[in-house]
This record gives structure tokens, sequence and C-alpha cells, in this order.
């Protein structure tokens, strides 16, 4: 069995998308100890209603956050905002607080992105999920540190690596405790 695992939420659903092309970078780098998976589920979930009724999407949401010992997070902005698909996600989580004290690592790969970035940190503080401060990474232009489907920018590469090291580390302790409550 794997030591950990991390789930990836994409916030783009365009097939060809830039922040997809990112995480499938950062899903080569995981170590074989560790359980990465790229959620699947963000375009077929219900409009968040503070239904009292769990819609199967949206258990199968929580169960695989509940799942995790840690998230990533990678979004462009649109419309100087967070994805309204990946937005609706998280508002599903309010009440179920799949991410409270949960570590999460938030890359908002964008044109610009700062309001997104901005808006999403204030979200998972709303949520308390702990976003490390070398769990957060602004990436602009992303189009332009793309190549070929790749990431190529030698800049870019470092910083995800990094973003990688954080979250993982982050979720080991996350487990390590959660472990010794069991105890
Ligand atoms: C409707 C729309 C609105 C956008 N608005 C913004 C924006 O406000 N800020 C920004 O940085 N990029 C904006 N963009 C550009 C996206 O950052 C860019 O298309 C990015 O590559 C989308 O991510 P993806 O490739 O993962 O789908 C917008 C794109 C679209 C389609």
């Amino acid at each position: 069995m794997k030591e950990i695992k991390i789930l990836a939420i994409v916030g783009s659903l365009r097939a060809t998308s830039s922040n997809h092309i990112v995480v499938k970078h950062l899903a080569r780098l995981v170590p074989s100890d560790i359980d990465f998976q790229v959620y699947d589920g963000l375009g077929k979930l219900p409009l968040f209603d503070d239904s009292e009724i769990t819609p199967p999407a949206v258990q199968d949401l929580r169960d695989q956050l509940k799942a995790a010992d840690g998230v990533l997070i990678c979004t462009p902005e649109y419309a100087f905002g967070v994805p309204g698909a990946l937005k609706n996600a998280l508002d599903w989580t309010v009440s179920s607080a799949e991410l409270m004290n949960k570590p999460v690592a938030l890359i908002t790969a964008s044109t610009g992105g700062e309001k997104a970035h901005a808006a999403l940190l204030y979200t998972l503080e709303a949520l308390s999920a702990r976003v490390a401060d070398d769990a957060r990474l602004l990436i602009s232009f992303i189009r332009a540190r793309l190549k070929n489907g790749e990431v190529a920018d030698a800049d870019t590469l470092r910083a995800l690596t990094s973003v990688l090291t954080a979250i993982i580390r982050e979720a080991k302790l996350y487990k390590a405790e959660a472990l010794s409550l069991h105890d």
C-alpha cells in the first residue's frame, strides 16, 4: 500500500488545459510510495444548493477528499476570479469540512492569476485548510512557459518541484498526526 495519498484538482475543464499539463508534469515527479490521483469529476458536479440530500457526485468528491492526506489545486483565473466549477466544488465542502486542517497546495497557473490566487487563499482559509507558505505558487504567463505540451521553463520547473516537495512533506505530517491520534 502507498504511504500517503494526494488528490489533485484542476480548475480548468479545457481538453488542452495548461493546468492539466502542469499537473501531468507533477504526477511524473511523484515518488513511487505516494498515491497521486487527479480528480476527474469537477465538470459533473451539480451546482451547490445546500441540499440536505447529498448527490452521488458530491459524495464521491467528499470521499476522495476525505481519503487524501493532501490536496493540490492547480487552476487558471477567469474574469479576475476563481473558475466557477472549482468554486462550486469547494462550496460543496463547506458544511462537510473535508478540508479542515488538511494540507493544501495552491498553484494558480494563468495569464495573470493574482486575483484568483488571492481569492482562493481566502476560500481555503474559510475552509480551515492548511496552506504552507512554500505550497503556494502563482505562475503568470503560463502558456509562454509551455512547449509541445510540456512545462519548458527552468524557473517554473524548479518552482513546481518545490511546491510538490512542500505538499508531500505536509501530507506526511498530517498522516503522522492522524495516526498518533489513533494510538
Ligand atoms: C473566459 C476567460 C476569461 C479569462 N480571464 C482571465 C483572467 O481574468 N485572468 C487571467 O489571468 N487569465 C484569464 N484568462 C486566460 C486564462 O488564464 C488562460 O486561457 C489559461 O491558459 C486558462 O487555463 P487552462 O489552459 O488550464 O485552461 C481567461 C480565459 C478565458 C477563456
